[in-house]
């Protein structure tokens, strides 16, 4: 089984895969829009891929789904090469993110469609659409019309359209995108538990890192065409393989440094330490700002595992859940954000503190990288 040629340090190549991508090329015309993908799913797991727009999400959707054909590379379900197959011979659920409803048709017969194509008896369709109407909660619509219903709604009716054909996989692109926060958290639960329920292979496509973080088993995050790490929600958060990583997925400061031959870094004219290994010579060092503590009287007492740095406070940002207290650094800024409950009044610009970190949380990459 091939493995991952990738930047990060997921390795794709899974036990048992059910889904495989193997070097997957697309152009158009000279354009290559998605280059040596790799990528095995598990059965059953729910899986995201992320990225930033343009990156190429929606294309490796379709083309598992098989609407659009790869350039080079196959794709197997279930060990069978479906890469030349059509897609109502692959079996799957497609979910976009326009939700592409029949308007002149109820919910029921929109949900009812793949099911006549498919030819089966009426009491069969019946007995099918309200069960996936059920799983959606929207038995009680069915007689409505599209326009009749609330974008999360509609939203709902697209995927039990795509569930009632019990799909081998389940395609989801943006489902969430146009609903508001409310309903987004609701539908986010909703869907992993009948995934969950369900055991159905999904790929789910969202540039949201919070969706992809709380709904899913791994994340494949992609940036221009290419995978930049694979990894469960907890491994991409606290081991970003890239500095593309630790940026898109959580807030992170970003401070320049270098790295000096006894493995310190300097940040100004302070050392601090860092797990991660990288050559002597311009480093970025990166801290996730919730990760610092404040000393406001630089007397705490700290444990060996901490990097400590001098600071004055530059900047005070109020953002209702969290404060952020924006400290200089040598000419460095650093971003901490605590808790509002924590917020003390009484810190003026201009006010001097030691900020601490752990070092495991200290990630530091190559300036090339
Ligand atoms: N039919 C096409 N012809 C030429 N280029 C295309 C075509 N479809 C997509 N692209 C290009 O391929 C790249 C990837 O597009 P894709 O739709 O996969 O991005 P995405 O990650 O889904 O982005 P978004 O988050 O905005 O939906 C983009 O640069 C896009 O402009
Ligand atoms: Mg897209």
């Amino acid at each position: 089984m091939m493995h991952q040629t990738i930047k990060g340090s997921g390795v794709a190549a899974v036990k048992d895969p059910y889904l495989c991508l193997e070097g997957i090329n697309k152009k158009y015309g000279l354009i290559e829009v998605i280059s040596n993908l790799n990528l095995e799913v598990r059965k059953g797991e729910l899986i995201a891929l992320l990225g930033p727009s343009g990156c190429g999400k929606t294309t490796t959707l379709r083309m598992i789904a098989g609407l659009i054909t790869p350039t080079a590379g196959r794709i197997a379900v279930g060990g069978r090469d479906v890469t030349r197959i059509a897609p109502h011979g692959r079996d799957m659920g497609l979910v976009f993110q326009s939700y592409a409803l029949f308007p002149h048709m109820t919910v029921a017969r929109n949900v009812a469609f793949g099911l006549e194509m498919r030819g089966l008896s009426r009491a069969e369709i019946g007995a099918k659409v309200t069960r996936a109407l059920g799983m959606v909660q929207l038995e009680h619509l069915a007689g409505r019309k599209p326009r009749e219903l609330s974008g999360g709604q509609q939203q709902r009716v697209a995927l039990a359209r795509a569930l009632v054909i019990e799909p081998s996989i389940l395609l989801l692109d943006e489902p969430l995108s146009n609903l508001d926060a409310k309903l987004r958290d609701e539908m986010r639960t909703q869907i992993r538990d009948i995934q969950q329920q369900l055991g159905i292979t999904t790929v789910f496509v969202t540039h949201d890192q919070v969706e992809a973080l709380s709904m899913c088993d791994r994340i494949v995050v992609m940036k221009g065409g290419l995978i930049e790490q694979v990894g469960t929600p907890h491994e991409i958060y606290e081991h970003p393989a890239t500095p593309f990583v630790a940026s898109f997925v959580g807030r992170t400061n970003r401070i320049k440094g270098v790295r000096n031959a006894d493995g310190s870094i300097g940040i100004g004219s302070s050392l601090i330490r860092s797990a991660s290994s990288v050559k002597p010579g311009d480093v970025m060092v990166m801290v996730r700002p919730h990760r610092i503590r404040i000393d406001w009287s630089g007397t705490e007492r700290q444990g060996e595992t901490a990097n400590r740095i001098a600071a004055s406070l530059s900047r005070i940002t109020f953002v209702g859940d969290v404060i952020q207290y924006h400290f200089d650094v040598d000419g460095s800024e650093f971003i901490v954000e605590e808790s509002t409950i924590k917020s003390q009044a009484g810190h003026h610009p201009g006010k001097q503190a030691v900020l601490s970190w752990a070092v495991e949380d200290t990630f530091v990459f190559g300036a090339d990288q």
